[in-house]
């Protein structure tokens, strides 16, 4: 077995819908992206909320899992869109401090063999410290689909943010 899948990182998954936080949604993404995450076998789930299309509530969890619980990995769901309210990109970049562009890019690219729409995500990804924040669409459809692009490479990409030495190709 590849010493990256050996690991097991620990992961928060953040929905962020205003309807959910109110409790007028059902969050089916969120659970979604816990099983998608647990069946990969390399990965605990330690932190699952709900908030707000809101800066403060979405930077004082995120900052809190990265800075305090030492997450490996947070996966954010929602938000990434065009609409007034969608604020979950503007409020994840100046938090991070090494944008990962090609993850986000792979997304939307695989996305949009899928639908037109997905040049509508505005999804950001990077670290933090040594955290991985990834935003995802909000639907379970969008969610589900835009993790399976990314999981062939996420074990590699946290063992690395985390100073494995291993030479990559090796
Ligand atoms: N990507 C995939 N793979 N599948 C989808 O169904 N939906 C798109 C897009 N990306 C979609 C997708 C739609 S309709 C929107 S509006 C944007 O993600 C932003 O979604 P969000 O505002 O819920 O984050």
């Amino acid at each position: 077995m590849d010493k990256d899948t050996q690991e097991i990182y620990l992961c928060g998954i953040l929905t962020i819908s205003d309807k959910g936080s109110r409790g007028e949604r059902q969050d089916t993404s969120g659970p979604q992206l816990q099983e998608q995450l647990r069946s990969a076998g390399s990965y605990t789930i330690s932190k699952y909320a709900i908030v707000a299309d809101d800066p403060i509530a979405i930077t004082a969890t995120l900052k809190n899992w990265c800075d305090n619980e030492g997450l490996d990995l947070i996966l954010t769901t929602g938000g990434t869109g065009v609409s007034p309210s969608d604020q979950t990109p503007e409020t994840t970049l100046p938090l991070l401090d090494k944008v990962i562009p090609g993850i986000s890019e792979m997304m939307r690219m695989a996305s949009f063999q899928k639908t037109a729409n997905a040049i509508l995500s505005r999804g950001v990804a990077g670290i933090r410290k040594s955290c991985l924040i990834i935003n995802l669409p909000g639907s379970e459809r969008a969610a589900r689909e835009n993790l399976e692009t990314i999981l062939p490479g996420l074990a590699h990409a946290l063992y690395k943010i985390k100073g494995g030495s291993k030479d990559c190709g090796s």
